[in-house]
């Protein structure tokens, strides 16, 4: 059924479908700007967090959105989560790139981790800022080099029981996956470095297997993304293989997270990347599908529209109308 809002004068139909790569209005009617973003579940809640890239802002600070949703169709804004002004004495053009949330469920904090950088991208930390509530402002505490690396992009996973990790680019060396501490303010453990110039790192736990999803380093420019599995976090993992065709590049896109969602009835894997537009990063869209996905085996389906019964675990790809 299609449900009507009324927002002001504007009468918007709730939508049903995932339209991957088209704009992308929350329930205000403006293109959600949450990019390089990451997704958390609160009690049947989920909370999008990302690079908030609006026209208009303030030169002198970065900005973190935060959109909740209990259907992943519909998004409402809540709040600028993070405005921030230069932490760390950076510099004209500082970075604060592809925020990831986690909940401590022992300190009741929201832990956000960043790529915290200047404008050559030589800094190489990650920030670490907390809030009390999923969509409260975030206060910065501190930065850090995960496990003494060098860390550009990083990506979130949350394992299915409960263990919270990071992934992180580490140009020297290659890819990490790194456990976090007990109240998950430091990056502790290391799992596995994967020794391949990747970055975008996603990672699913999916019918006893894990799969780990990474792009190429081209910069803002998309690449054929790769994806390799292990039957173990800390490896060994399979050789990496394309999850679209190569020349397609991802379908102009660059992977940011895979959500997992179970239903009732079947599990559903959640490609979510971003197909950036340097030049007007605020039009930067989205490209979301459902995986196809197991037996060792991933793969990103051409794009379409799709939507997805939560409940269920069911996805259903909508042919477009001719
Ligand atoms: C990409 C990275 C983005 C951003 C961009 C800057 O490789 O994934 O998050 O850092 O480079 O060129």
């Amino acid at each position: 059924m299609t449900g009507l809002l009324l927002t002001g004068q504007i009468l918007l139909a709730q939508d049903k479908t995932i339209n991957p790569g088209a704009i992308w209005p929350d329930s205000d009617g403006n293109h959600i700007q949450a990019h390089g973003g990451g997704i958390i579940k609160i009690k049947g809640t989920y909370f999008w967090y990302g690079e908030e890239r609006r026209k208009g802002l303030d030169s002198n600070f970065r900005y973190v959105s935060c959109y909740s949703s209990t259907d992943l169709i519909n998004w409402k804004f809540r709040n600028d989560v993070v405005k921030m002004s230069d932490p760390e004495n950076l510099g004209k053009g500082w970075i604060l790139e592809r925020p990831k949330v986690f909940f401590n469920a022992e300190t009741k904090k929201y832990v956000m981790y960043f790529h915290l950088d200047d404008v050559t991208y030589q800094y190489a930390r990650v920030g670490i800022a907390i809030s009390d509530r999923a969509d409260g402002n975030f206060r910065f505490v501190k930065s850090l080099r995960p496990l003494g690396r060098p860390s550009r992009d990083i990506g979130q996973f949350i394992d299915d029981d409960g263990s919270a990790f990071l992934i992180f680019e580490d140009r020297e060396l290659g890819f990490h996956i790194a456990q976090l501490s007990a109240d998950y303010m430091n990056v502790e453990k290391e799992m596995s470095l994967i020794k391949m110039p990747l970055e975008g790192g996603a990672l699913v736990h999916f019918e006893g297997l894990y799969y780990v999803i990474g792009s190429q380093l081209s910069g803002w420019a998309p690449n054929p993304n790769k994806y390799a599995t292990s039957k173990t976090l800390s490896g060994p993992w399979t050789a990496f293989n394309d999850i679209a065709p190569p020349g397609s590049n991802t379908y102009q896109s660059q992977s940011t997270m895979m959500l997992k969602v179970v239903g009732t009835n079947a599990t559903a894997v959640i490609f979510m990347a971003d197909q950036w537009n340097p030049s007007h990063q605020s039009d930067s869209r989205y490209l979301w599908m459902p995986l196809e996905i197991g037996k060792g085996k991933l793969w990103l389906p051409k794009p379409q529209p799709w939507t997805i019964d939560l409940k269920e675990g069911a996805v259903k790809l909508v042919s477009k109308k001719q």
